[in-house]
């Protein structure tokens, strides 16, 4: 319908375009701020915000976003948390534009055709795996989300941080259940982990949910992966595991700085950081050395691909206790990393069997 020549008259009448406000045109303030030019690696975070203060603290509770000018009638947002040391980490920044820059896809990086039709038992050890694989991504995908809405926007690097996480855990969840489904095998039974991996969705602080999440499960799923050829039965695994190898590394490198921070920064919450690895172990570490306890579809799952078949169980068996050799290990070098290295003599003794020798 056509606007009346009255009515169109009445709205460009010139009395009734409203003034300009204008208050946030201020160039003179905007001049503060040097121009930034691209790095070696392009305009990256880092160049950005060089030479430019991430506060210790904030009062702020609104979307306020960091270094822009408040605003006095803001909305509280619902934020939780106002000190750096809650969530932050020194490789925040790199590690979202590292994620960014190395998204791959699950319909075209993976070299399908090369998935050949395999015995029934690897077959079907293969879809028990992923199938258990596809719960942990869910629970890794959900964690950081959980977080998200309470981290202010003055520490928004790890607000991206997680956010790209969340996408590599979609994208992980997502291979996993296409290898489950590409070769006729399916989804098999779900889980017994969820008991214990619900102990993630539980935590009541972004540090303890990252202790147990980012350095504990996806540091031991990573070092799965990095054993991914124990149980490849060709190209198209041997790319899945190596691909979310390097996935799972960024989120256990911002795990790692994150408990760094807090141990330098606060180092009074250094026993609370051993309480939640206690709980987190306990649980799980039952899960790891006794193949017929908390999680034996997984464990059985990994016994007959490594040993290359029901007929080669106590082959697979070694083979799964040297994954978890390595897998402990690594845990905790990565806690030493972090400054925990005490850890060592206070791990569950299930773990602490696994150990070698510290290096010098
Ligand atoms: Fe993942
Ligand atoms: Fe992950």
């Amino acid at each position: 319908m056509a606007i009346s020549a009255d009515v169109l008259e009445k709205i460009c009448t010139e009395e009734d375009v409203p003034e300009l406000d204008l208050s946030w045109l201020k160039p003179d303030d905007a001049r503060k701020v040097e121009k930034v030019h691209p790095g070696r690696r392009g305009l990256t975070f880092d160049e950005i915000e060089k030479g430019r203060e991430v506060p210790e603290h904030t009062d702020t509770f609104s979307i306020l976003p960091r270094d822009a000018s408040p605003r006095k009638d803001a909305p509280r947002a619902g934020l939780y948390y106002t000190d750096k040391a809650d969530v932050w980490s020194e490789n925040a920044r790199l590690l979202y534009e590292e994620a960014v820059q190395r998204q791959w896809s699950s319909a075209t990086d993976i070299p399908w055709e090369t998935v050949k039709p395999l015995p029934d038992d690897i077959e079907r050890a293969m879809c028990q795996f992923c199938t258990f694989l596809t719960e942990v991504e869910f629970i890794a995908g959900d964690a950081p989300g959980q977080w998200l809405p309470k981290i202010n926007p003055a520490h928004y690097e790890t607000k991206l941080f997680l956010l790209s996480q969340i996408m590599d855990e979609a994208r992980h969840l997502d291979v996993f259940r296409k290898r489950a489904l590409v070769n006729g095998g399916g989804l098999l039974s779900e889980g017994q982990s969820g008991p214990s991996l619900r102990i993630i969705l539980d935590a009541k602080d972004f540090t303890e949910m990252s202790a147990i999440m980012h350095i504990f499960l996806e540091g031991l799923v990573q070092s799965l992966f990095r054993m991914g050829e124990y149980i490849s039965y060709n190209e198209a695994e041997k790319r899945i595991f190596r691909l979310c190898y390097q996935d799972e590394s960024r989120h256990l490198g911002f795990g790692i700085m994150h408990l760094k921070y807090v141990l330098e920064t606060e180092p009074w919450r250094r026993e609370e950081i051993h309480h939640y690895l206690d709980q987190v172990e306990g649980p799980l570490s039952l899960d790891l050395v006794n193949v017929s306890s908390a999680m034996p579809y997984f464990d059985e799952a990994i016994i007959i691909l490594a040993g290359g078949g029901l007929k080669h169980v106590d082959e697979g068996f070694q083979k799964l206790m040297a994954i978890r050799k390595r897998q402990i290990n690594e845990y905790m070098h990565r806690l030493e990393v972090a400054g925990l290295g005490e850890r060592r003599d206070r791990m569950n003794p299930m773990f602490r069997a696994f150990l070698d020798p510290p290096r010098n």
